[in-house]
């Protein structure tokens, strides 16, 4: 029989706890290198593979808890209807962890990441929430359940509980318990992330849908569980030696492969503008006239590049429509 969310994590909280006063939590934006595409068990969001990413540093979400008189959520100051998506996804979170049922909520979630850099900021979003309602009601959860727990909320936000590097384990538990991110404690001076915005009009499909499209219509599917698992295996050999040739060729071949299963599905699923394809081309031909650039891109049209900061004026150069907060070297 398949375990609920509520029953996976009611058998991890403390069985006393009190009413909370007042909490506030930051979680950083991740980008992944070894992409999470396609998951083995719905409701827990378990995944197929196991995922690397990068966190954004101080870009994220700020989220706060504190007790109301009726529950309202807030998005960067302003109040959310109750019945749209929004509000909806948080409460919904939030009452899976709800102690005294009595007790009403107002939730502030504030993003700084660049709002034109069409970024998701559900991986931030849920690991901020998390990281709140771990110290509003003080349940003193271990950083690895944490990470499970976020999971729970967005499969990516297991890894935005960390900073820096951060590997995702898939876990084979049927509770997911073993299914956490864990920081690398690795470091990268000069990596550079630069975020390259092409729309940020809302997408059609979402991560959420996508990959059930995917899993369930792609015959190509098939391959993708041993690419991530090779890939990551050479992300993360390209992380110890500090190689950036091969940490970024794995990162743009991993990210490529994820939209060829992408399009293999049916309905086929694009995320690509045509702007996004031009975009691609210029990467490249950067990269062929001599500076070391990859991309990677998530599910939507906007490009992610990676490189050295001894290239950083090159590809301003190359890209002016980057804005100065568009660029992050997360090792800083
Ligand atoms: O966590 P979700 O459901 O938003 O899925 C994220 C999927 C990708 O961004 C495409 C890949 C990843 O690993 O972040």
């Amino acid at each position: 029989m398949q375990l609920t969310k509520q029953q996976v994590i009611n058998h991890h909280l403390p069985s006393k706890t009190s009413a909370g006063t007042y909490a506030k939590a930051f979680a950083p934006s991740n980008i992944a290198l070894c992409k999470y595409w396609g998951k083995r068990n719905v409701e827990l969001n378990l995944p197929i593979n196991s995922s690397l990413s990068i966190s954004l540093a101080n870009l994220g979400t700020t989220t706060s808890i504190q007790p109301a008189e009726y529950d309202q959520v807030f998005l960067n100051g302003e109040r959310q209807p109750e019945q749209q998506a929004f509000a909806t996804k948080v409460i919904e979170f939030i009452n899976l962890f709800r102690r005294d049922l009595n007790q009403a909520l107002r939730i502030d979630t504030h993003n700084n990441i660049p709002t034109a850099a069409g970024l998701a900021s559900s991986a931030s979003g849920f690991a901020a929430l998390m990281l709140a309602i771990n110290d509003f009601y003080q349940f003193k959860l271990p950083p690895t359940t944490l990470s499970a727990f976020a999971r729970i909320g967005s499969g990516s936000a297991a890894r935005s509980i960390f900073q820096g590097f951060v590997e995702w384990h898939q876990g084979s538990a049927q509770d997911g318990m073993d299914s956490y991110a864990e920081p690398l404690n690795s470091n990268w001076k000069k990596l550079n992330i630069a975020l390259l915005k092409i729309s940020t009009a809302s997408k059609k499909t979402n991560s959420r849908q996508g990959m059930q499209r995917t899993v369930k219509t792609a015959t190509l599917y098939q391959s993708w569980q041993q690419q991530a698992t090779a890939d990551l295996a050479t992300i993360k050999s390209a992380i110890k030696h500090q190689d950036f040739e091969q940490l970024g060729q794995t990162a743009e071949h991993n990210a490529l492969a994820m939209h060829a299963t992408m399009i293999a599905s049916w309905p086929p699923l694009l995320y690509w503008l045509p702007e996004s394809v031009a975009a691609m081309h210029r990467v490249w031909q950067l990269r062929e006239s001599g500076t070391p650039i990859y991309l990677t891109m998530d599910a939507g049209a906007n490009l992610k590049l990676l490189f050295e900061s001894q290239s950083k004026s090159t590809v301003k150069h190359h890209f002016p429509e980057l804005n100065p907060t568009d660029i992050i070297a997360p090792f800083a």
